[in-house]
């Protein structure tokens, strides 16, 4: 048995459980229903803290207005209605003018458990995307903040809010999902509203968040399902005429077959090997994203490994980057506005290249409006999407060989918008560049990958006067892996992995009011291993080495951290 294939492939998030296959074209032939947990391990009685690494949200010297808007235990939810609650902006906070709005998850859990998407959606606008953590016998705890500030005109009226997590609670996997969710309002002070002042033209929160999402009723997440390289989901909307500014933001995440996607191998090495248990379509992905039939954009998404990813081991306490806090990606479409500035109905539609079962994607439009006019026209000036580069080298004698995967493609989109701002020129571009190296060795008990996504996205808007302001973000994302596996005999085997995960974003803003840049280097390494017994795990162990650096204009932070068996090693802050 290829044990590689198994323990890397296999071993994760069962989404939907084997007993019903709704969804699944057909159940994988030998998907095992590993534990999620050691029962050896954990006899200590107090809970276990994990968490996610990640920068502190600089909010202001306020004191905040916090309200708890959703509490619920999450148990048998899975294929059932998202739980859905009114939600009431602030109603007795003494300030209406708020700087900074934090989400606050916090849930608990004890028992056994699968690691399990969910998401979180006021009146249809996604604002989290994440994933649970895996409890124990004794028990775990966790909270993510989030910086939902720029979902302000949503959260400043009333809205429905859904959470869908689809969880399954058995004799088995008994762990139930304790949930509270806060919403955190820090009133503006001094310096803030200053701030304000001085960002210029189309920026702060958006004044309309059109949700690109499915309409409840639903007994699933709110997010479209894409099921393969041919699906096409989309959803028809409609904007008001006097938009001046639109980005779209994508949600996506990869289950069930893709879970692993930059591991999957070729079809033809599939065919060739008769096996028709793994999954293929290569390891290359990318989600585009249409407007009425035109390629707008694209996303080529970070490789986020949830909290029962590879060896559940490596990702405790500390969780693998954005796991708790799964990456959004906006794509600035303000060049295309005259495409739906007509007062009719449009298409935004999404596909996966080459995707299998199964991509969770939504998105939701931010659009600014031009209040001192009801009418905002658009001119489309240059449009230029070239079609996907793409190349495939495979060299395989049976179950062994090398794989190597290369993809680029570029978007570009120029156009005006006139408004009572003025007439106002944006160039709107993506650049994207993808490799994977791929080894199989030992009868593909050995897998080793390497892959770099390099994602670029340039935003240079000009009014008349030639006042200049440009938007600019390059992000790297690295994925590397090293997993072999060894049969020892009575149904045991051994399983070790290392993995690197490195997250980088520079971020570089121009504009009249001034410059500023910032950045994030976040690089995780862990190595690990399991030993497996009748498909659970036996013993184990988990190490994860972290730093991450985030630098701004007034602002640095850099932690180093390091954690082994469940315990922090060490763990350096530095501001
Ligand atoms: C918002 O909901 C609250 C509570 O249900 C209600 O009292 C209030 O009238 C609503 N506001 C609007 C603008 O509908
Ligand atoms: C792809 O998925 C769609 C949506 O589920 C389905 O209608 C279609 O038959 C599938 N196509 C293939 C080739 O499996
Ligand atoms: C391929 O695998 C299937 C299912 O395991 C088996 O029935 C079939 O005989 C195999 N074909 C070859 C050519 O090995
Ligand atoms: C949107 O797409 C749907 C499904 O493809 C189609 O029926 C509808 O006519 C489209 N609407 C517009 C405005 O293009
Ligand atoms: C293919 O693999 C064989 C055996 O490992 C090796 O000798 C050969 O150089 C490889 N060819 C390419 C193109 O990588
Ligand atoms: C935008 O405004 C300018 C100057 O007012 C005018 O010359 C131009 O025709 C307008 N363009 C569009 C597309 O409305
Ligand atoms: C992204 O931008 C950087 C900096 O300009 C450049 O070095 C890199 O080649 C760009 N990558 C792509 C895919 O365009
Ligand atoms: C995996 O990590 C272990 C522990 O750090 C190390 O001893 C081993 O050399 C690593 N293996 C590879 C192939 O990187
Ligand atoms: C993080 O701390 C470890 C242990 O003290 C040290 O070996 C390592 O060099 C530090 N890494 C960085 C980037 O500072
Ligand atoms: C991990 O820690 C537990 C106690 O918390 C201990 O029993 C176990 O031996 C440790 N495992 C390893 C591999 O060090």
């Amino acid at each position: 048995m290829a044990l590689s294939f198994f323990f890397f492939i296999f071993f994760s998030i069962l989404q939907i459980p084997l007993f019903s296959t709704a969804t699944l074209h057909r159940a994988p032939l030998f998907r095992p229903q590993f534990n999620a947990q050691l029962d050896h391990f954990s006899k200590n009685d107090t809970p276990t803290t994990f968490f996610e690494v990640t920068n502190p949200i600089k909010v202001p010297k306020t004191k905040s207005c916090s309200y708890l808007v959703l509490k619920h235990d999450f148990a048998n939810t899975y294929g059932r209605s998202p739980i859905l609650t009114n939600y009431i902006p602030p109603s007795n906070c003494p300030s209406k003018r708020f700087s900074k709005i934090i989400l606050e998850w916090k849930a608990t859990s004890k028992g056994r458990q699968f690691d399990r998407i969910f998401g979180i959606w006021l009146s249809g606008v996604e604002i989290f995307r994440s994933c649970t953590a895996e409890p124990r016998p004794n028990g775990i705890i966790w909270t993510v903040k989030k910086d939902i500030t720029r979902y302000s005109s949503l959260l400043m009226t009333n809205q429905t809010l859904a959470v869908y997590m689809g969880n399954i609670v058995d004799s088995k996997y008994t762990g139930v999902y304790h949930v509270k969710i806060f919403v955190h309002f820090y009133p503006a002070d001094k310096e803030s509203i200053l701030g304000d002042l001085h960002k210029g033209f189309g920026s702060g929160g958006a004044d309309l968040i059109v949700p690109i999402s499915r309409n409840l009723p639903l007994n699933d997440g709110l997010w479209f399902e894409i099921e393969n390289s041919t699906d096409v989901q989309s959803k028809e909307f409609k904007i008001p005429q006097n938009v001046y500014r639109a980005v779209l933001e994508l949600y996506v995440s990869f289950h069930e077959n893709d879970e692993f996607w930059y591991g999957n191998v070729p079809n033809d090495y599939i065919t060739v090997n008769n096996r028709t248990d793994i999954p293929g379509n290569g390891a290359f992905r990318e989600v585009l994203v249409s407007l009425d039939d035109v390629v707008v954009g694209a996303v080529w998404p970070f490789t986020v490994v949830y909290t029962g990813g590879i060896n559940p081991l490596l990702w405790r306490p500390i969780s693998a980057i954005g796991s708790f806090d799964l990456p959004s990606y906006d794509i600035e479409i303000t060049p295309l506005l005259v495409k739906i500035l007509d007062g009719s109905s449009h298409n935004i539609s999404f596909s996966v290249t080459n995707a299998l079962n199964v991509w969770y994607v939504d998105a939701n439009l931010h659009l600014w409006l031009d209040k001192k006019s009801v009418k905002t026209e658009g001119k489309l000036l240059e449009y230029s999407s070239l079609p996907l580069s793409f190349s495939l080298a495979s060299n395989f004698t049976g179950l062994d060989g090398s794989f190597v995967t290369n993809a680029h493609r570029s978007i570009s989109l120029t156009g005006l918008v006139n408004s009572s701002y003025g007439t106002v020129t944006t160039r709107s571009s993506q650049s994207f560049s993808y490799s994977n190296n791929m080894v199989m060795g030992n009868n593909a008990n050995l897998q080793i990958i390497d892959q770099k996504i390099d994602f670029n996205d340039t935003v240079y808007a000009k009014t008349r006067s030639s006042s200049v302001q440009v938007l600019e973000s390059f992000k790297k994302f690295q994925f590397h892996m090293y997993s072999d596996g060894v049969e020892i005999g009575d149904q045991s085997s051994v399983s070790i992995s290392n993995v690197t995960l490195i997250f980088d974003e520079e971020r570089l803003k121009r504009s009249k009011y001034g410059s500023s840049a910032s950045s994030v280097h976040n690089l995780q390494k862990a190595q690990g291993y399991m030993l497996l017994k009748d498909q659970s795990i036996d013993s184990g162990l988990g190490s994860t080495q972290q730093t991450y650096k985030y630098d701004d204009d007034s602002d640095c932070y850099f932690r180093n951290i390091s954690s082994s068996n469940y315990t922090v090693i060490y763990d350096k802050v530095n501001k």
